[in-house]
Parts: structure tokens; sequence; C-alpha cells
């Protein structure tokens, strides 16, 4: 049995936080959407420059853009023990092409569930390694020196996509295209929802006691 843990939820509720700490604990790799996207865009590889405008004004990239990425990420690699993934599926139409390359017996699927000023006030404060993309937050994750990277000396900087009115846009998208997504988890028996707004200790402790893994 493989391990496929799915990490859905809200811009801001920690995905790619949970995701970069079980990936090394569990010792699966973590397969981000966005962070494939956004290198994309970094490098202008022709997905990145398709996706340019859609990620920086919060919407989602046509599926058939990230179904192409994300399929081709999975068939790259040989992934035996499983994987855990950040920000796909988005759409009901992305979750049905996951269907058909998993099997739904290996897949937990965690709802990390927070409120929208909580979000955005929490986004303000982030700031990522314009290098290696660690996630910091000024006062819950702060770096130990201040603008620097702790792990790779990378400078930090805010996401485009953290501008508040960008951020209001993402959590509309997020309710209109990938909130239906929690009903149809839930009418597989495969969906379970955690606190996002707990600190990062309790949130993981509680995802673990949920997978056992
Ligand atoms: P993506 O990069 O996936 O952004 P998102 O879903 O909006 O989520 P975020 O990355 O903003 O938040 P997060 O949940 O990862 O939170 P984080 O851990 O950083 O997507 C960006 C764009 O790409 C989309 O808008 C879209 O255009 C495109 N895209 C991506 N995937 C797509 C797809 N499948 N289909 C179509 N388009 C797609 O945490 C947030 C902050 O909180 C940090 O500062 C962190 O330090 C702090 N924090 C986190 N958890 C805790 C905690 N428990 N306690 C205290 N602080 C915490
Ligand atoms: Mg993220």
């Amino acid at each position: 049995m493989k391990k496929i843990l799915v990490l859905l939820g809200p811009p801001g509720a920690g995905k790619g936080t949970v995701g970069s700490i079980l990936s090394k604990e569990w010792e699966l790799p973590l397969i981000s959407s966005g962070d494939i996207l956004r290198e994309n865009l970094k490098k202008e590889t022709e997905i990145g420059i398709k996706a340019k405008k859609y990620v920086e004004s919060g919407e989602l990239v046509p599926d058939e853009i990230v179904m192409e990425m994300i399929e081709k990420e999975l068939s790259n690699f040989i992934y035996n023990a499983g994987f855990i993934m950040d920000g796909f599926p988005r759409t009901i139409e992305q979750a049905k092409m996951f269907d058909k390359l998993t099997d739904s017996n290996d897949i937990k699927v965690i709802y990390l569930k927070a409120d929208d000023d909580f979000l955005v006030k929490r986004l303000s404060l982030r700031r990522v390694c314009e290098n290696c993309g660690k996630i910091y937050h000024l006062v819950n994750i702060p770096p130990v020196k201040e603008g620097i990277c702790d792990v790779c000396g990378g400078k930090l900087i805010q996401r485009v996509d953290d501008r508040e009115d960008v951020v209001r846009r993402r959590l509309k998208v997020y309710k209109e295209q990938t909130a239906p997504l929690i009903k149809y988890y839930k009418e597989k028996n495969i969906l379970f929802m955690v606190n996002g707004e707990e600190n990062l200790k309790n949130t993981l402790s509680e995802i673990k006691k949920i997978t056992e893994w």
C-alpha cells in the first residue's frame, strides 16, 4: 500500500508548511503544484509563460496545463512508497484525473480549515526564500537572521500573490472552484478535517493521529 497524502485547503492554511515537514519526516516526496508553477515562471518556460497571468492575479491556471504538468511529474518518477500533494487537485476535473492515476485506498485527504480574515492576516506576514522556497512567518516561524533564509542564506521575499487584494481573490476562487472537493472526498470517505488555525505542533500531531503513518 502506498501512502498518498493530499493537502486541501484555502490559501495560507498551511499546506506548504505541513507538507514540507511531513515530507522530510516520512521520507515521501512533496509535489506542490504552486511551487512547480512558480519555478516555471522564474525560468520562463512555455508553461511559465502561459501560467504567469493566472498565478499573479490569483486565478487558477487552466486545468489542461496543470493536469499535463502533474501527469508528467508523476510519470517521470517512481513513487513506490507514495507522495504528498500540496495544492493539487484543485478542481473536480483535476480530482477525476487524479482518480485515474491513483487508488483511493492509498489516499488520505487532509482538509486544513481556516477563516478568511485569519488567512489574510497570516499571509500578510508570510515570507518565502527566493532561492529555495522555504516558508517563514514573521511572528510564528521567523528566520534566525532577519530577511535571510536559515537553510540556504537566500533573500526572503513576499510572494506577488500575497498582496491583500490578490489574497481576497484567491479566497473567492478557492470557494468557487476548490471547496467542492470537500464534498467530493467526503463521499469517498477519505476526507479528514484539521484545524488550520492551530499552532504547527498541534496541526502536525493531529494529522499523524489521522494517518497513523
Ligand atoms: P499555491 O502556491 O498552491 O497557493 P495557495 O493554495 O493559495 O496556498 P499558499 O501557498 O498561499 O498557502 P499554504 O496553504 O501553502 O500555506 P503556507 O504553508 O505557506 O498556488 C498559487 C497559485 O498557483 C494559485 O493561485 C494558482 O494560480 C496556481 N495553482 C497552483 N496549483 C494549481 C492547481 N492545482 N490548479 C490550478 N492552478 C494552480 O502557510 C502560510 C503562512 O502561515 C506561512 O507564513 C507559514 O509560516 C504560516 N503557518 C502555516 N501553518 C502554520 C501554523 N500551524 N501555525 C503558525 N503559522 C503557520
Ligand atoms: Mg503553499
